[in-house]
């Protein structure tokens, strides 16, 4: 059996790369997650994706995707679990397949960055290959038409999590993913910093905002909470630099 890991971007079909389609070309059957409710414009999104790019026969088999304890005593010790669970439910389904079939994981943006992807994977000891794809990361610099790092520097690629950790620890240029609450403001007034902010990225209803961090948090909150109340989810990325 093989198995291709495959980037897609963003979710808007424009942004799948040729060589994830000569990828996507190949594949008999695509497992998806089934996450439940909530998620309506990414399935299709999904669906689009597939239905301009692959012109062969292929099917969608949806594995319902197992609970995750949202609140865990222990973040990583949770996460590990349900990385193990997914990969048994993944492995149920495999084992129902031809051992000739082609299986394909489509992966948004791309795989290397907080995605379980890979790492269900391996547990699974199935033989994969991974093609990358654009990323949140890439979609949020070019939309503000900015350089990530500053000349020479680093720059840290956090989670909303672990911002004040990595804050404390001395990074002051950062990437901010899978921030559901906006952990940035709780820097406002603690030194000035500036924000590069987007949501939806790739998306009709694609936002963006940038400035000061003091002087922008209230909108960026407010076109968030908009977002979340149209389409039942939102997801952002941000930028925060401190200014020298
Ligand atoms: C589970 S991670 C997946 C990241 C993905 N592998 C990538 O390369 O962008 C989900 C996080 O990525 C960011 N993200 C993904 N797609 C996005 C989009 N279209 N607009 C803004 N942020 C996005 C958000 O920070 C979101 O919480």
């Amino acid at each position: 059996m093989k198995v291709h890991l495959v980037g897609v971007g963003g979710g808007h079909p424009d942004q799948v790369t040729v060589q994830a389609i000569e990828k996507l070309q190949q594949v008999d059957v695509f497992l998806v997650a089934d996450k439940g409710d909530g998620v309506g414009d990414l399935a299709e999104a999904r669906t689009e994706i597939l239905r301009r790019h692959v012109t062969g026969d292929y099917r969608v088999v949806q594995v319902p995707d197992p609970a995750r304890d949202r609140k865990p005593s222990d973040y990583g010790t949770a996460v590990t679990d349900w990385h193990e669970a997914r990969a048994r439910a993944y492995r149920e389904v495999l084992d129902g397949l031809p051992s000739d079939t082609v299986v394909g994981f489509l992966v948004w943006g791309d795989p290397s960055l907080y995605d379980s992807t890979i790492r269900v994977a391996e547990q699974l000891g199935v033989e994969f290959d991974v093609t990358p794809g654009v990323s949140s990361v890439s979609m949020l610099a070019a939309s503000h038409r900015i350089v990530l790092n500053r000349i020479g520097g680093p720059i840290v690629i956090t989670t909303g999590r672990a911002l004040q950790k990595d804050v404390a620890a001395g990074a002051d240029n950062l990437v901010v993913m899978l921030d559901g609450g906006l952990a940035c403001r709780e820097l406002v007034g603690s030194r000035p910093w500036d924000i590069y902010w987007g949501a939806n990225l790739g998306t009709e209803d694609e936002k963006l905002v940038a400035g000061d961090l003091d002087d922008v948090i209230d909108e960026i909150a407010s076109i968030r909470a908009e977002l979340k109340a149209r389409h039942g989810w939102v997801m952002d990325i941000y930028v925060l630099r401190a200014r020298r």
